[in-house]
């Protein structure tokens, strides 16, 4: 039994859950309920992210505190969450005692190993807001190539990246006031300390193909110190024997993976440090967005391993969604909220529609609504469901809910269940755009038998009893293979189907036990079509959001 323990990135509390934040979330549930079907002992962390500047600012103008903000955007995720049938083992936020003290820790830590440097840096200031401006709330016209009204940290036309001060006539986005420079003495993290450890942590398991290469020239380039500090005002941890200064957001926020964790451990009196420590037995991997990578494959590693904790077995990066081959957008009404989208259809299309376009590449996938439809409708629906729902029919009706006490197809069963280990490794290998295939191709199979074999027609016969008892019954066994195929992806499916047959539930030990003579419940429909309408309807109510 593997030890596990799983994280997807930490959602900012300062907006909603929405369908490309779901990639992630969705994609580190199917990996996790994989990892759990095989009887590993599989730990999935997660929490809001809770500080920072744009938190701070949201509150002040929804005019509450930064405290009442983040617990009710807490809620709401979650809610959203569960919704979509994904299963934390632990929810906490990054605003919490484990994570004040753990970050506390590591920063002495690195304070103590003498790779925290002080610098006095000069920064826009805000005269009327008696802010410090960070680039992003900075806008003014491009260095590069004169374009007006770009932020203070790239062009949005030309894409160069620079300096806030380097802008021409810079605007505070706050205030809209001219902004002064100033200078305010700052704390750096000296990364170019862990250049040779992070050149040795880097081996080919740790991180996909294109992250590896990334790596390689940000390391070629060299690493400059990495500002941990903020200026008041700021809703954040202060930083210990520091006036007035706190820890930039993306300082704590990883650390609230360990938080999390610690959390969930002190409610069940587990050890949680013994996970951390360097020479921990478990394995430990982040999920994350291309985004977001430069943090979690160079600062933190180098961050854990200079304040003396263990290092990420892997970190498993994902491109970004797009909506009809765009990036999102609020007046294409695809700036799809999570809730928008539950509001009208059932989450496990999405997963499934998910999976199936899900692999261990850092592409970005599309969802293509047309392709939505298609897939769910004529390939889950069609295809797999349906396979249940014709010979459950039959059980039911013909055979007082018992099924057959042999199989009349032991070469297509088998076909069947020699994939398994495909299925699993697959999943492993966060392949799962492969899996849906084969199962879909599996379905395909076991549907043409059933055709072929046309119980409805040979039922009329009372000769031909037992053969359609036998095929309708193998229609049940194999659906319930196929089904507990897509147990990670469509868990409420799966469990509906357990309570349909009657079976302990699916997992990678015993799926291959057939079921015969036993009594199956009456068939109840286990999902609908998806209805075309619906999709019209969550674009429409989107660009209302
Ligand atoms: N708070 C930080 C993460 C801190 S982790 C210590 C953050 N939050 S986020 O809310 O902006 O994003 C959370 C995750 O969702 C990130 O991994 C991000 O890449 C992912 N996604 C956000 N928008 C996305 C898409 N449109 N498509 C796919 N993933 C996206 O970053
Ligand atoms: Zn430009």
């Amino acid at each position: 039994m593997r030890k596990i323990l799983v994280t997807s990135a930490l959602p900012y509390a300062n907006g909603s859950i929405h369908l490309g934040h779901l990639v992630e979330y969705l994609q580190t549930d199917i990996w996790v309920r994989h990892q759990k079907m095989s009887n590993n002992h599989c730990t999935y962390i997660c929490a809001d992210d809770a500080h920072g500047t744009p938190i701070m600012l949201k509150a002040r103008e929804l005019n509450i505190t930064p405290e009442k903000l983040i617990e009710k955007s807490k809620k709401e995720h979650v809610e959203d969450f569960t919704d979509f049938h994904i299963e934390f083992d632990n929810y906490h936020t990054t605003h919490s005692e484990e994570n004040k003290m753990l970050s506390e820790l590591i920063y002495n830590n690195l304070k103590d190993k003498g790779v925290i440097e002080r610098r006095e840096i000069e920064q826009y200031y805000d005269e009327n807001e008696e802010m410090f401006l960070p680039d992003r709330y900075i806008k003014g016209t491009c260095p590069k190539c004169g374009e007006n009204d770009q932020y203070g940290d790239s062009c949005e036309k030309c894409g160069a990246t620079y300096s806030s001060t380097e802008v021409i006539n810079p605007i505070s986005v706050i205030s809209n006031s001219k902004p002064i420079k100033k200078k305010t003495e700052h704390l750096f993290f000296k990364l170019s300390d862990y250049e040779k450890f992070l050149s040795e942590w880097l081996t080919d398991s740790r991180v996909q193909k294109e992250i590896h290469n990334k790596m390689k020239e940000w390391l070629s380039d060299g690493l400059s110190s990495w500002d941990i500090t903020r200026d008041k005002p700021y809703f954040g941890f202060s930083i210990p024997g520091e006036k007035e200064k706190f820890f930039y957001v993306w300082l704590d926020a990883p650390v609230g993976y360990i938080a999390s964790f610690k959390n969930l451990c002190d409610k069940n009196s587990i050890d949680y440090l013994s996970s951390w420590k360097k020479d921990s037995e478990v394995e430990l991997y982040h999920f994350i967005g291309k985004d977001i990578a430069y943090f979690h494959v160079l600062f933190w590693p180098s961050m854990l391993e200079g304040a003396g904790f263990r290092t990420p077995t892997s970190v498993f990066c994902h491109g970004f969604l797009t909506i009809d081959g765009e990036k999102m957008s609020k007046s294409r009404g695809t700036f799809i909220k999570a809730r928008t989208y539950l509001n009208h259809l059932n989450p496990e299309y999405l997963r499934y529609y998910f999976a199936s376009r899900l692999t261990s590449k850092i592409e970005d996938i599309d969802l293509n609504f047309n392709d939505f439809i298609a897939r769910v409708n004529s390939d889950l629906i069609g295809k797999v469901i349906n396979i249940g729902s014709r010979c459950a029919r039959f059980i039911n009706k013909d055979f007082d809910n018992k099924l057959a006490s042999k199989s009349n197809n032991q070469s297509l069963i088998a076909k069947i269940l020699e994939k398994k280990s495909a299925i699993q490794t697959n999943y492993e290998n966060r392949d799962f755009s492969k899996n849906i295939r084969i199962i879909s191709s599996l379905a395909d199979d076991v549907n043409k038998y059933i055709d072929d074999e046309k119980p409805w027609i040979k039922i009329k016969n009372k000769e031909n009893s037992e053969i359609v008892h036998e095929v309708c019954s193998d229609g049940i066994n194999m659906f319930r293979v196929l089904v507990g195929y897509l147990k990670p992806v469509l868990p409420n499916i799966t469990e509906n189907v357990e309570k349909l047959l009657r079976c302990t539930p699916i997992d990678w030990y015993n799926i291959d036990q057939l079921i015969f003579e036993e009594k199956i419940e009456t068939f109840k429909p286990i999902i609908t079509r998806i209805d075309e309408k619906s999709i019209e309807i969550i674009k429409s109510e989107a660009r209302e959001d």
